[in-house]
């Protein structure tokens, strides 16, 4: 029996498809997909580029040995395009018209906001069953308490830093460390702790030049050197501006500013990144053999959840005040 005869009430071919910013993990989540597809005698295949791809009709099927040795690979296979045709309705009835060709009737969609506001759409348009899979470094999606990719950047940050205290306890430097997060701080929150960094500046909080000298006046007089973490997303501007900002006041400080970049989105992803992708991948295609649809699966108190569309991307999760707090008192 082909895959596409086993239908009955739930999607026999599943479409997936990997859009905005690529994740360490990311094919590891692919890879689940496909596997779990088969596994219960589904018919899945890669749309490439995304939302654009959709629109193109950029489809291939695939098989279980297709998703052979990526598990350990950064960035997508299926790769990741930004779509304007997309966000037009007609763009939108051609992605359907060109998912009917093919008999794809359900769609599983790794990435971000962006992506879920885009698959949550077109599901509520076209009546096309979709379920999501965290896939950022940003690890600012509610629903989930990590995203896929974001434990590898912030390790793969954190290692980065360490290198940078090397060579500022060496000088009796200051170093100002941007990393990503545009709206997003729990990168520059989570390596600060980790790699001991003196203060961090974050989207979510408007900590001021004035809070930042204070620490560092203290740092100086007990200090070989000190580390500030900037989000590049921080009120204060990037690791540049703040460090511009702080040369004016202390002009006696010898500082070194370092962009970290997208170093931080490649990488091979770490064990609690492949985990977290594999076991969203099988709840993703399970999800939809049950029947679910508009949610995205997360991880919530260690165990895999459903959260809608809605209230996923209805803002970032909160900042963990907590995890400020702690910075504070261990950087003193
Ligand atoms: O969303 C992930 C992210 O890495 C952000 O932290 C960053 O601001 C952005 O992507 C950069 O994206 P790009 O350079 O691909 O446009």
């Amino acid at each position: 029996m082909s895959p596409e005869a086993a239908h009955g009430g739930h999607p026999a071919h599943i479409g997936v498809f990997t859009s905005g910013g690529d994740a360490p993990g990311m094919n590891a989540a692919i890879r689940a997909v496909v596997r779990t597809a088969h596994y219960h005698g589904l018919a899945v295949s890669g749309i490439y580029e995304g939302f654009e791809g959709m629109v193109q009709n950029n489809v291939k099927r695939l098989g279980i040995r297709d998703v052979s040795n990526i598990i350990q690979r950064g960035g997508t296979i299926l790769r990741s395009a930004r779509s304007k045709a997309f966000m037009t309705e007609e763009g939108r009835a051609r992605a359907k018209a060109h998912l009917d060709q093919w008999g794809i009737d359900a769609l599983i969609a790794i990435g971000g906001d962006g992506t879920f506001r885009g698959a949550s759409l077109f599901a509520k348009e076209h009546g096309m069953p979709v379920i999501g899979i965290s896939g950022t470094i940003d690890n600012d999606l509610r629903g989930t308490d990590r995203s896929i990719g974001f434990d590898t950047a912030t390790n793969t940050a954190m290692e980065m830093i360490d290198r940078i205290r090397d060579t500022a306890s060496s000088h009796d430097r200051l170093f100002f460390v941007e990393v990503m997060g545009r709206t997003s701080g729990a990168i520059a929150l989570h390596c600060g702790i980790a790699a001991g960094a003196e203060f961090v500046m974050v989207p979510e909080y408007r900590q001021g030049i004035d809070e930042l000298i204070q620490v560092l006046q203290r740092a100086a007089r007990s200090k070989s050197s000190v580390i500030v973490i900037v989000a590049e997303g921080d009120e204060e501007g990037g690791a540049y501006e703040v460090a511009r900002k702080v040369k004016g006041r202390f002009a006696h400080y010898d500082t070194r500013v370092s962009v970290l970049g997208h170093v931080q989105r490649g990488g091979n992803p770490t064990v609690a990144d492949r985990l977290l992708a594999s076991r969203s991948g099988v709840t993703a295609v399970e999800g939809l053999l049950e029947g679910r649809s508009g949610a995205m699966v997360g991880e919530v108190n260690g165990r895999m959840a459903f959260t809608p569309f809605e209230e996923v991307v209805a803002g970032p999760p909160t900042m963990d005040d907590e995890l400020l707090r702690i910075l504070g008192i261990l950087s003193i």
